[in-house]
């Protein structure tokens, strides 16, 4: 990866979710330990405390965003203070006003302050049942039916819209779910996380979702390497700003359970679908991702087999310690 000489220091907002809490060492290796910023609207363990800067913040509360950006010289945010799907569609309104103020909040304040860069967070949650299943497109009309994905459409539109009148730099991608060993927050996805946490533990597990339901995924370590790389970007090269489709890997979830039995062969999984089934339903199997191969040179790393052999070596290890 190309190293950038622009971002000088870092925000993290909702540092203390699944993707914060690993995107914030990352962050804090390649850019200096007191240069990035972790903040919250929950407060930290001590060892997260102990491992960095940390501001308690609420995403809605403009004025301290504004301070916090100010006292700490930030020239670059990294906004990922979200509700999820799941949650989402259990409180709407909660849903949309953390997702829609959050990112006006975000922009608005970075447009004023005369930010660098901001990188805003998309989903495959902006697909709705219209979209073709296989290879969703980049760039179509979208038509989400959760409240989640509409939060992130608008996000996306936002976003462009402070890039295109104010020339703020604001960079997102579609992440598809992300499977990792840090816990998920209230995603359609979570399962194939929460499957590996029962097969370590020598557990059963109840899915959500139907056996055959096939989603696209991406694993931490990719997760981690499209923000930074769409961060590092040479400008002049994205056609595309806020609302990159990027893809990692696509399965059933009745794979990934026979993924994990090869390596745990007494894992047993029952399959029993609950409100989550729905949303899964209108969400695409398979993203198309070439714009951002050619835009900014993204390609996944990881498969489902390496995924799988990696996620139960680093539980184990976990468990065992
Ligand atoms: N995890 C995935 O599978 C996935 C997939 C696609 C996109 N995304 C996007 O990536 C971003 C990060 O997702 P995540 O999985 O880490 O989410 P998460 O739910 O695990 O973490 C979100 C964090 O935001 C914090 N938060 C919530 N409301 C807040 C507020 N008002 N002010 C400040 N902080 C607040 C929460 O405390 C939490 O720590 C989100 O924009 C999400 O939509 C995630």
């Amino acid at each position: 990866m190309m190293t950038s000489v622009r971002m000088k220091k870092i925000l993290v907002t909702g540092a203390l979710g699944q993707i914060g809490l690993e995107l914030t060492p990352v962050l804090r290796k390649r850019y200096g330990k007191d240069n990035v910023i972790a903040s919250d609207i929950r407060s930290p363990s001590k060892n997260f405390l102990n491992s960095g800067p940390f501001e308690s913040l609420n995403i809605l509360n403009r004025t301290d965003l504004e301070e916090v950006i100010k006292v700490y010289d930030i020239d670059t945010v990294f906004h990922l203070a979200a509700i999820l799907s799941a949650t989402g569609e259990k409180n709407p309104q909660n849903a949309l006003e953390v997702n829609l103020f959050g990112v006006y909040n975000i922009l608005e304040v970075s447009r004023k302050l005369n930010l660098t860069r901001v990188f805003v967070p998309s989903s495959i949650a902006v697909f709705g049942p219209e979209t073709s299943k296989i290879n969703a497109p980049q760039d179509i009309s979208l038509r989400p039916r959760t409240i989640y994905g509409i939060t992130k459409v608008t996000g996306e539109l936002l976003s462009n819209y402070y890039y295109y009148k104010f020339g703020l730099d604001v960079r997102g991608l579609r992440w598809p779910g992300i499977i990792s060993t840090s816990p998920p927050g209230g995603g359609t996805t979570d399962y194939a996380v929460e499957m590996f946490y029962y097969a370590v533990e020598g557990k059963r597990y109840k899915c959500f979702v139907r056996e055959d339901t096939v989603l696209p995924m991406m694993y931490m370590p990719d997760c981690l390497k499209s923000a930074i790389m769409l961060m590092e970007a040479d400008l002049s090269r994205l056609k595309h700003h806020a609302d990159f489709n990027v893809g990692g890997m696509s399965f059933s979830a009745g794979e990934l359970a026979a993924e994990i039995k090869k390596r745990i062969p007494s894992f047993e999984v029952d399959y029993e679908p609950d409100f989550r089934q729905e949303i899964a339903d209108t969400w695409p199997k398979s993203i198309d991702d070439s714009d951002a191969r050619i835009e900014w040179g993204w390609s996944a790393s990881y498969n489902i087999t390496s995924m799988a052999e990696e996620m139960i070596n680093k539980l184990m290890k976990v468990r065992n310690t």
